[in-house]
């Protein structure tokens, strides 16, 4: 299976007035990105008063709605960025008018939950860009440049949807029929994976007598450089370490710290590590003896 990239071109309408619907992070920064990509956002329906004066704030032009059904009567493409299990709930009391199109932006469900909304000769689909969206707004948005973004929907709008992801940046693909939680998941643990396990690092590196900014530096350089020697050798041969020497030893001595120092992250050293052995084996380096020897120091500590 392979992810297909999208063909932009759709011919020559004018880009369509846009509304977002929730004024959260990927709201906002989508909001802020397709402004200034020079499409024009015409109205945001947020239930936060702050959120709503910060996004009129960081895009000229845009009305302001409460309630999201308002939006659905200013524009012809309805972005809605809500949390997952809201979506269904937020469109439930909507309807489409023939000609406008709604996407959602979640990594994870499909364009149907956007269903309910449907009328005659209107459209849905997905729009889901691979990026760490924060409260940042500036930092979000330029994530998207370069960023991979998920399209789906009728073949109508496809052409649109790849014409809004490179306009603001990013790189329009199709995913293969029921890969999206699988993709998703994969995102997940790139961004959150790393996120817990920098928060394990950082708890090791205090016992160290190292700050969280110390201990991200000089972890960070370390990670920075293993994602480089995996881009440029692949996964499996950029593995390095204990693991792949057979220390027992060594991983028994870590074990140990982390049991007294930073108990929470045990478990997380533990899972790693044998993903590592599974490397180690299909990399066919250890001799069974020391696959086994790792293996019992791994079952040491509980
Ligand atoms: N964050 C990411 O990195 C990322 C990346 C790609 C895709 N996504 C997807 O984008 C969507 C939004 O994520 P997000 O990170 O922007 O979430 P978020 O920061 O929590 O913002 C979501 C916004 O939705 C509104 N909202 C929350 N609960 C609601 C409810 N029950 N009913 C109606 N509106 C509600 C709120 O806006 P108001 O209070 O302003 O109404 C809130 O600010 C999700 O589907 C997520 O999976 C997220």
């Amino acid at each position: 299976m392979k992810i297909r990239p999208v063909d932009a071109d759709r011919g020559s309408i004018g880009a369509p007035r846009v509304g977002i619907i929730g004024a959260g992070a990927v709201g906002t920064a989508l909001g802020v990105a397709i402004s200034r990509a020079g499409w024009s956002v015409t109205a945001l329906a947020s239930r936060d008063a702050r959120r709503r004066e910060r996004f009129v704030s960081l895009v000229p032009g845009v009305r302001a709605f409460v309630e999201p059904v308002a939006v659905i009567e200013e524009v012809e493409l309805v972005v809605v960025s809500v949390p997952d299990d809201a979506i269904a709930a937020v469109v439930d009391s909507m309807r489409l008018y023939g000609g406008q199109t709604m996407v959602h932006t979640s990594g994870v469900l499909g364009a149907e939950v956007l269903t309910p909304a449907l009328a005659a000769g209107s459209h849905i689909g997905a729009f889901h860009p691979l990026v760490s969206f924060t409260s940042d707004v500036e930092r979000s948005v330029a994530g998207i440049a370069g960023a991979t973004i998920a399209i789906e929907g009728d073949e109508a709008i496809l052409g649109l949807l790849a014409e809004l992801a490179e306009a603001i940046g990013g790189v329009p693909v199709r995913l293969p029929p029921g890969a999206k939680a699988a993709y998703h998941a994969a995102a997940v643990m790139a961004s959150g994976g790393l996120i817990a396990l920098l928060d394990a690092i950082v708890s090791l590196g205090a016992a160290a007598g190292l700050d969280e900014r110390g201990a991200v530096a000089i972890y960070g350089r370390l990670m920075e450089q293993t994602l480089a020697n995996a881009r440029a050798v692949g996964v499996a041969a950029a593995l390095t370490g204990p693991i792949v020497r057979g220390d027992a030893g060594t991983v028994e001595a870590h074990l140990e710290a982390l049991r007294r120092l930073a108990p929470g992250a045990v478990e997380l050293y533990k899972a790693a590590a044998r993903r590592e052995l599974d490397i180690a084996e299909e990399r066919g380096t250890l001799a069974p003896e020391q696959m086994e020897r790792v293996r019992s120091a791994l079952a040491k500590v509980g």
